[in-house]
């Protein structure tokens, strides 16, 4: 990007905020991997649609390479700028736009943020579902760029689910208004379904319209000590036959280590080699009767070792902090992450075939084990020894990514489940996309910017 080009951009757009400092440039060019030195050109910070639809017009004249950016809570590096690009923040454009009770929705800017999302909803009494621990930080447009999940998938599906309409600033500069809220819209291929999981690669969203839905009846926490990962799909089994299920997290005796670490609360005494945090709907006795039976059988077949209903919604707060708690306490170990599903019916397979792959690769590592089991959604994070480099360590993860997903490609699996696949796993799309697809998806850009502008070098190697 020439100085020219700057000088140009503020004088089309003369309202539009533009950063430079170095502290602006290091805070807007990373996210939450820290792989990357942070090197964008400039910041941008529009405040309307008209402004986002101007600067992504000047880049095409200009052939500027744009990375749009939300909360920078990625684990993929889908919103690094590390090559002198144009981050397009739309922190700025954080407002809720409006409430339509007939039809439940509520349409707001890209920029907020998921609690307040959540915060609005309960505000008319009802629910907007997707939620995990980056709830606080994380904003609405990068969970729609990468379709995130997170902890209530198992009950409510994906970001997919839930965009009634979205309004996008394509990467040739057209202003595109999809969907509209409708339900049902049967006229041809749906661009909103496009755009959601498409990684700032096809199109910058400006306006999203989210369904709502009911709130929840009450519900409880459990936290369950499993003595061996066999018994986890034994007791998802159990337990989804019998509850309606919010929630089915897991996460391993490593992970409880770290969390415990960082403040959290044991909630249960001993060595047990595997947990599972799980809430499920419990409008009644019944139902708290059938979760008991449930976890005595469990108990009985020899499936759980242990196990503590929580009592409290403090005591319910501190359960479900020992699982959301766990990638804080392991930021500071620098984790290689892997973010990878299977069909819930391959798991028991494919978990056998990574655990013997996992211990013969990292004798002398340490791997953590966590994510969303009940929607065949593994985390599993290596965790840097102070004896390797970075680029050491780096350079081993890859090999073992590499394994990884010939095992993934194998089961039918995905090399990325909710982060995306952005600049940390690009390598590897070819494990779960064919080249046909790929070819295809390569086309798809095109047609939507041409020129390759938005969020260069994500997704494709
Ligand atoms: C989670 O499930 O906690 C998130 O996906 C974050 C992570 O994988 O670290
Ligand atoms: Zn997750």
């Amino acid at each position: 990007m020439t100085d020219h080009a700057i000088v140009d951009l503020a004088r089309r757009l003369p309202q539009l905020r533009l950063l430079s400092e170095p502290g602006d440039l290091e805070h807007y060019g990373r996210d939450w991997t820290r792989r990357w030195t942070p090197a964008p050109r400039a910041i941008a910070l529009p405040a309307s649609s008209d402004e986002v639809q101007g600067i992504v017009r000047w880049a095409n004249e200009h052939n500027v390479a744009i990375v749009p950016s939300g909360g920078r809570t990625g684990l993929s590096g889908g919103a690094v700028a590390a090559n002198g690009e144009l981050v397009l923040s739309l922190e700025r454009m954080n407002r809720v736009l409006g409430f339509d009770a007939v039809d439940r929705t509520l349409t707001v800017q890209p920029g907020i943020a998921l609690e307040a999302v959540h915060g609005a909803a309960r505000e008319h009494g009802l629910l907007y579902p997707v939620d995990f621990a980056a709830r606080g930080s994380c904003s609405i447009g990068g969970n729609i760029a990468t379709n995130a999940g997170g902890i209530r998938v198992i009950r409510y599906g994906n970001t997919r689910e839930w965009i009634a309409g979205l309004k996008v600033v394509a990467g040739n500069g057209e202003l595109l208004d999809l969907n509209r809220g409708l339900i049902k819209n049967s006229s041809g291929y749906d661009l909103r379904q496009l755009m959601i999981g498409s990684e700032g690669t096809l199109g910058i969203v400006v306006e999203a319209t989210l369904r709502l839905t009911d709130p929840p009846p009450t519900s409880q926490v459990m936290l369950l000590a499993l003595p061996t990962m066999d018994a986890l799909m034994d007791v998802f089994a159990l337990f989804r036959s019998r509850l309606s299920l919010q929630a089915f997290e897991f996460f391993t005796d490593v992970a409880l280590k770290h969390v415990l670490a960082h403040g959290a609360q044991r909630a249960i005494d001993g060595d047990h080699p595997y947990y599972v945090v799980t809430e499920f709907e419990s409008p009644d006795e019944k139902t708290q009767d059938a979760a008991l039976a449930a976890f005595e059988h469990g108990v009985e077949q020899g499936w759980i070792s242990d196990g503590v209903l929580a009592q409290s919604d403090a005591q319910a707060a501190a359960l479900w902090r020992l699982r959301e708690g766990i990638t804080e306490s392991l930021a500071p170990h620098k984790p290689y992450k892997n973010d990878v599903s299977v069909r819930i019916g391959a798991l028991p397979v494919f978990l056998h075939d990574i655990q013997t792959l996992l211990a013969r690769e990292y004798p002398h590592i340490d791997v953590v084990w966590f994510g969303h089991i009940g929607d065949g959604n593994l985390h599993i994070n290596v965790l840097k020894p102070e004896s390797l480099s970075d680029a050491d360590f780096i350079a081993q993860c890859e090999h073992v990514t590499k394994l990884l997903a010939d095992t993934l490609h194998k089961h039918g699996g995905s090399i990325s489940a909710e982060h995306g696949i952005g600049l940390v796993k690009r390598a590897y799309l070819e494990s779960t996309r064919s080249p046909a697809e790929i070819a295809l998806m390569r086309g798809i850009r095109q047609v939507f910017d041409p020129l390759g502008i938005l969020n260069p070098g994500k997704l494709f190697a």
